[in-house]
């Protein structure tokens, strides 16, 4: 077991930061180490061995600031810091588990921007005496990133009543193994039915560098992008790569590969209207080197913030499969597994995250999200407000990852001021 602020001793003493911006980023430094890779980054996919030891680090910092943790059965790890008891609870959080070879930022900023924020705003009202019309709880939400177990946003899409529980826990990784064995290998799991919520607040790193090259500190989020994943299975027939007679192949890896060129081709002919498009995912059957492939699964990843185009660049690409099936000789089934549409944030919540940024002196624009946050799940259930820091290089889902120290403080600040502003109720009007 690591010590709860085991870090970086240069931090401290190199700066003249206030103690709750040290502490911030010595937890910082210290959450970084699970899971660390050489490469600067972080691998701890969800439910793993690096996931579970962050999270009892994180059960104990809760603990040790007085929040009572408590887990529910997909492993959505809360902890509420109650002031007001019987009344509901502002949500504020993100989550901590990473993308294979991830950086150290995404979502595990957010967690714990988030804690700092709902301590200090307890600490706040209780310097205050007064007592809030909420609680504060912080949530880690399990398998954000989708990428051991898909779709992503698992454990707010269960919180949310958008996917069911028992599908959830049945979801298989690569080698098998179910959300719920992994998660009791973990034992973060529990039988909370979560908290009632009032509001939700998340921050998180920008993963674009509209912020960066702007010169601005805060990004509050009005809309997100929409999003279309498939899953793509190519079938074709085995058969030897040196022997089998090119007209007799049925080779599932060519069929495929024009699939992944397909899809790379509707972002080339979009030019009027941002689409970004990718194949992120792919296995191969038998994958060896004397045989053609008998099959290739695929998972295609569509993003726009214009739906209807989204939907036209979906409709070309499902037009484009009886070409391809003809060409390399196999049969191509697609799947829509997961997506969002484009939707705004409420206007309250970006008015009121821009007010608390003008009183702290934090420079900000409105911005849409492009990728998936938590957030785009809560925000259907309750009044949710989304920040942005900025990511330097916008460099995400990679090792270099990187936040500039101050703009971590920064976020925090400002997170501490939202969530101190919705414990008072207000975003009570938006519903
Ligand atoms: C999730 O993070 C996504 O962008 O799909
Ligand atoms: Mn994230
Ligand atoms: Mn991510």
């Amino acid at each position: 077991m690591r010590d709860l602020h085991t870090s970086s001793t240069a931090l401290a003493a190199s700066t003249s930061l206030a103690a709750d911006d040290t502490t911030l980023l010595e937890d910082f430094a210290t959450l970084s180490a699970f899971g660390a890779t050489p490469g600067g980054g972080v691998d701890r996919q969800a439910a793993t061995a690096a996931d579970g030891e962050q999270r009892a680090w994180f059960h104990r910092w809760l603990t040790a600031h007085g929040a009572e943790v408590r887990h529910d059965r997909v492993g959505n790890q809360f902890g509420l810091f109650t002031v007001a008891p019987g009344a509901p609870y502002v949500l504020t959080g993100s989550h901590l588990d990473s993308q294979p070879l991830g950086g150290r930022y995404d979502g595990a900023y957010g967690v714990l921007a988030s804690a700092h924020a709902a301590y200090r705003a307890v600490e706040r009202w209780g310097a205050q005496d007064a007592r809030p019309k909420y609680n504060v709880a912080v949530v880690n939400w399990f398998n954000e990133e989708g990428s051991r177990f898909k779709p992503s946003m698992m454990g707010s899409s269960v919180f949310t009543g958008k996917l069911d529980a028992e599908t959830a826990l049945a979801t298989t990784d690569r080698q098998g193994t179910t959300v719920r064995a992994a998660l009791n290998e973990i034992k973060t799991v529990g039988d909370y039915a979560g908290p009632d919520v009032a509001a939700y607040a998340e921050i998180h790193i920008e993963q674009g560098r509209e912020l960066e090259d702007q010169g601005i500190t805060i990004g509050l989020v009005d809309a997100t992008w929409a999003a279309r994943k498939y899953q793509v299975v190519v079938r074709g027939e085995q058969s030897h790569t040196g022997s089998t007679v090119m007209a007799d192949r049925h080779d599932a890896l060519f069929g495929a590969s024009l699939l992944v060129v397909a899809v790379r081709e509707l972002a080339e002919r979009s030019t009027d209207v941002p689409l970004h498009t990718s194949v992120s995912e792919m296995t191969i059957e038998p994958n060896s080197p004397v045989v053609v492939a008998r099959e290739v699964r695929l998972h295609v990843d569509l993003r726009s913030p214009d739906e209807a185009h989204l939907d036209a660049a979906a409709r070309q690409l499902a037009e484009s499969i009886p070409g391809i099936e003809e060409r390399a000789s196999v049969t191509i089934e697609r799947v829509r597994t997961h997506g969002w549409g484009v939707a705004p944030f409420p206007a309250a919540g970006v008015e009121l995250a821009a007010r608390a940024a003008d009183d702290l002196g934090l420079s900000h624009r409105t911005m849409m999200t492009i990728a998936g946050h938590d957030s785009v799940n809560m925000k259907d259930v309750a009044p949710s407000v989304m920040l942005f820091v900025p990511s330097v290089e916008g460099i995400s889902h990679n090792e270099g990852e990187f936040t500039d120290d101050r703009d971590v403080r920064a976020g925090t600040d400002l997170l501490t001021e939202v969530v101190h502003r919705l414990m008072s109720g207000a975003l009570d009007d938006v519903r």
